[in-house]
């Protein structure tokens, strides 16, 4: 362990959220979770996560949309904190602050980002030096999609999203979010993806990404990432809110170059030609009933990042 000289007395991380670009599913593999190949890409909507050192563990959720979130052990940002304490031997208590802008049970992994983040910031704050491989295996442990966050960028996720590999892209891509009122549980849209395939008896190949994908972003290509999105999730998504239809149907009315919904929804994100173009989507999107909050996002971004120079006792 460092000495108390160089141990910071709080670490901010940036925590990205995410959309994917492509959601391939397979099919449920015996440990219940499904085979994917799914393209993830960090975008710049943050939560922004404090840890510091405390006599006591503990976690403070703020901002508007920290109602109903469990601010105790059971929230995946602590057993986080507790993992990478556990693994490395650490009895430094920490309490987490964690301000929320990131909507909850979305489908862009807020909750996930936020666990990136901290064990990010403990990182720093406990002065282990691990590297990104290192903490992504804790990562790993967490949920499928933590590794990611660690990552940020542009990026190939197999296995059960929790093995990356990064993407080569060009440019900025620019993206409106649509948020919904009321979250939608992951399980809850995967297994009725399980209940649609046996129910129309869809044959389960396994799960491969688009070269038509991989090389739109390559070129930087707007048009051709927009003719090229695609999850294997929206049907169900969509039979679980079907009002997720007439959002994508109205953001297509409106410009947008393409609407998809976002990992397990029911956030959907909408692909633009540019700034000016999200500008114009948003205000468009929020005057629409079922659209209850928009955000203008470009992406990639980077994944947990530590915000400026941490302060040192
Ligand atoms: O890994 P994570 O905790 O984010 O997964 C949440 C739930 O989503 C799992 O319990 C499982 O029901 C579903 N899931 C899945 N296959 C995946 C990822 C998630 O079935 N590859």
């Amino acid at each position: 362990m460092t000495s108390a000289m160089l141990t910071p007395a709080s670490v901010t991380v940036r925590a990205p959220a995410k959309v994917n670009l492509e959601l391939r599913v397979g099919p449920a593999r015996p440990d219940g979770f499904h085979a994917l190949a799914t393209l993830y890409q960090a975008v710049s909507l943050y939560d922004e996560v404090t840890v510091q050192s405390s006599e006591e563990w503990g976690i403070r959720i703020q901002g508007s949309r920290a109602l109903g979130l469990p601010a105790d052990e059971t929230n995946l940002a602590m057993r986080a904190a507790r993992a990478l304490a556990t693994r490395h031997g650490v009895d430094e208590p920490v309490e987490i602050f964690i301000e929320k802008e990131i909507p909850v049970a979305g489908g862009m992994a807020g909750g996930s980002s936020d666990a990136a983040a901290t064990l990010v910031a403990c990182d720093w704050m406990w002065g282990l030096g691990l590297s990104k491989d290192e903490l992504g295996e804790v990562a790993a442990s967490l949920g499928s999609d933590v590794p990611f966050l660690l990552h940020g960028g542009t990026a190939m996720g197999t296995g059960r999203g929790e093995l990356i590999t990064p993407v080569l892209t060009r440019g900025t891509f620019h993206w409106v979010l649509a948020a919904a009122d009321v979250g939608l549980p992951t399980p809850d849209v995967y297994r009725h993806f399980d209940t649609i395939a046996e129910r129309e008896s869809r044959a389960m190949p396994p799960p491969a990404s688009s070269m038509d994908l991989m090389a739109a972003l390559r070129s930087g290509d707007p048009e051709g990432l927009a003719a090229n999105l695609r999850n294997d999730l929206q049907e169900a998504a969509i039979e679980l809110r079907p009002e997720l239809g007439d959002v994508i149907e109205a953001g297509l009315h409106f410009g947008a170059l393409a609407g998809i919904v976002s990992g397990s929804g029911p956030t959907v994100a909408f692909l633009v030609a540019d700034t000016e173009s999200s500008i114009d989507l948003a205000v468009a999107l929020a005057a629409t009933r079922t659209v209850s909050e928009t955000f203008r996002a470009t992406g990639p971004v980077h994944g947990a990042s530590v915000r400026g120079v941490p302060r040192v006792d």
